[in-house]
């Protein structure tokens, strides 16, 4: 019966993955969240009666690592899959460049702590917490996944001139470079530890109207996904997102190699 946690559980991929992973009935799937009561009543409003919800803050190791004690009571001791999912994506920088905050560098210089602390120290906090129920399997898959973007891709960002979101890119740079060190620390032990980028995702945050004086700086950050990607065409839904993100990782295996990879729901370096 495998085991899944997922971050972020509450909306947007975070809910798409437990929703999925619910389907069957052979998972026991538990979503982190920051407020239970509220993801359990958007759950039960969806017919999503078998997940289980844990509280817990993403900045605060001791509240992880209760949550982890609460998770064994639930799986036996035992987690073959960590998703981290959850992330900050600042509505402060999300449109503006570095060069935007020359006239108010602690605004930057704040926000960029803040989406290390939750999108980087948060995801180490967090495998520091679920680690020891993930080398606890003794027969199945124990794998520890994190949300990234190709948002911090070097190529993509000097390719299509991506100058906005970087406390966010930054952040995400941070998190691949924590993940292909705890592969190059745990691999040993069989524990896969892999960055998947979801793809460009129509989720609520994603969709919601943006600030007119942003509009410039949208329209010119998708100009650039299609001078990288020609193919390009804009969003994609979660299901499919989520989909693709869960086969990559039911097919990846340190023994395959995948180890330490930021790679894309593809498993290359395709992000759209
Ligand atoms: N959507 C995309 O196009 C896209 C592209 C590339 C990568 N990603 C990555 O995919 C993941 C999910 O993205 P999404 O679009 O589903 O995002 P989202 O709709 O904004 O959801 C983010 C989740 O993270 C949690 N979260 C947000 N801020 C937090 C904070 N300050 N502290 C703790 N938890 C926080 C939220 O929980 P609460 O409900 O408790 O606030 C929510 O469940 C993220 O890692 C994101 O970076 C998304």
């Amino acid at each position: 019966m495998p085991s899944y946690v997922v971050t972020g559980a509450s909306r947007g991929l975070g809910f798409e993955f437990i929703r999925q992973l619910a389907a069957d009935p052979a998972n026991t799937v538990i979503g982190l969240v920051r407020d239970k009561a509220a993801a359990e009543a958007k759950a039960r409003a969806q017919g999503l009666a078998s997940v289980h919800f844990v509280e817990a803050q993403y900045t605060d190791l001791a509240s992880l690592k209760a949550a982890a004690e609460t998770v064994k009571t639930i799986t036996g001791g035992t987690l073959n899959y960590l998703i981290n999912n959850a992330a900050y994506v600042s509505e402060v920088s999300e449109w503006k460049t570095l060069g935007d905050f020359h006239d108010n560098f602690s605004t930057l210089e704040s926000d960029i702590l803040t989406s290390i602390s939750i999108n980087t120290l948060g995801v180490i906090k967090t495998i520091e917490a679920f680690l020891p129920l993930l080398q606890a399997v003794t027969d199945g898959p124990k794998k520890a996944i994190a949300i990234t973007s190709g948002m911090s891709d070097l190529d993509l960002i000097n390719s299509a001139g991506i100058a906005v979101a970087a406390p966010y890119a930054i952040s995400k740079g941070a998190l691949n470079v924590a993940i292909a060190k705890y592969n190059a620390l745990y691999k040993g032990e069989g524990i896969l530890f892999m960055g998947v980028c979801p793809g460009y995702v129509s989720t609520e945050r994603i969709t919601q109207e943006v600030a007119e004086e942003d509009k410039a700086a949208m329209a010119a950050m998708g100009a650039g996904f299609a001078k990288f990607a020609p193919h390009f065409k804009g969003t994609i839904l979660p299901r499919e997102s989520v989909a693709g993100v869960l086969g990559l990782v039911h097919k990846a295996s340190v023994e395959n190699g995948d180890g330490g990879a930021f790679v894309s729901r593809f498993g290359n370096k395709t992000w759209f």
